[in-house]
């Protein structure tokens, strides 16, 4: 897909800022702080002056040291939580809650347990208020993409700690968001599942066409899945650098990996996470 929304190899906080024209931005974050009060005083600058924007239909991958606000960012973007400076829209729409526009996976596959699996992913157009029937078919067809037919009427105990999360993908792509938010989803599975589940996850965004940011702490996973690799400085957290990534798709691990641009990238985001080169 077409990366030429954000110029590659630039400073990120210029550079997000600059939608082109020819694409439309989903989502556009400029100026995002986000400080935490802390009971013993100090209070916590998590995000400084972060910018961000990121196209529809684009697969994005944010990386950054542990604690650099990632995962706020991700929560700030699904309207679960508010920041103290700055502004968010989706769509040109201000993000200020939760919306069913917006699915979320966190890390640890939140399943609820009592629910089969059918049930657990339709859960949020039953809550939704919807009726099942609009999405029935849709929600089918995700789940045959994601491999979990079959499944259907077993519950999450009875499926793999990597089935359980492409449950958990389907689950937030039930209500048909424009944006798929991703907490480290594959955070927990050994390293050759993880792989086969990058593989999976591109081909179900090959197939929905979704924009997604993935948070991750894998270089090799975000080279792999994004169309741009956003890298965050350690905290408070900030954009230092935005790298397109312009392999072809579909990305096979065993061709991808071992390409000379992967590995190029790769070694580039390791020095920026190693302090090497962030400004
Ligand atoms: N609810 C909270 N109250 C106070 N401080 C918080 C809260 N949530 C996060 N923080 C602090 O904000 C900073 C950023 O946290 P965040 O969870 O966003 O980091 P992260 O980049 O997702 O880290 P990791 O890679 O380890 O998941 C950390 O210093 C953390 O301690
Ligand atoms: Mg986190």
């Amino acid at each position: 897909m077409s990366l030429a929304m954000i110029l590659p190899d630039t400073d990120a906080s210029a550079a997000a800022t600059e939608p082109d024209a020819r694409r439309t931005a989903l989502i556009h974050a400029t100026g995002i702080v986000k400080i935490y009060p802390t009971v013993s005083g100090e209070p916590v600058l998590a995000l400084d002056q972060v910018n961000l924007a990121v196209a529809d239909g684009e697969f994005v991958c944010l990386v950054g040291p542990s604690g650099c606000g990632k995962s706020t960012l991700l929560r700030l973007l699904a309207g679960l939580d508010r920041a103290d400076a700055g502004h968010f829209s989706l769509a040109g729409r201000p993000i200020d809650g939760p919306s069913s526009e917006v699915g979320v996976v966190f890390q640890q596959a939140t399943l609820l347990p009592w629910f089969t699996i059918w049930q657990n992913v339709t859960l949020p157009v039953r809550v939704g208020g919807r009726t099942l029937v609009s999405r029935e078919t849709a929600i089918r067809e995700l789940i045959r993409i994601a491999g979990l037919q079959g499944f259907e009427n077993k519950f999450p105990y009875e499926l793999s700690g990597g089935m359980q999360q492409r449950a958990a993908i389907v689950r937030a792509l039930a209500c048909d968001p424009k944006l798929l938010l991703l907490d480290e989803p594959f955070g927990s599975l050994d390293a050759l599942t993880r792989e086969k589940m990058n593989a999976e996850l591109q081909r179900i965004w090959l197939a929905s066409r979704k924009t997604v940011v993935l948070i991750t702490h894998s270089i090799d996973e975000a080279v792999f899945l994004g169309d741009r690799v956003v890298v965050m400085s350690p905290r408070p957290g900030r954009i230092i650098r935005d790298l397109a990534v312009k392999l072809p798709r579909p990305r096979l691990p065993a061709e991808t990996f071992g390409h000379p641009e992967h590995i190029a990238l790769a070694r580039e985001i390791r020095g920026l996470l190693e302090g090497g080169d962030a400004p």
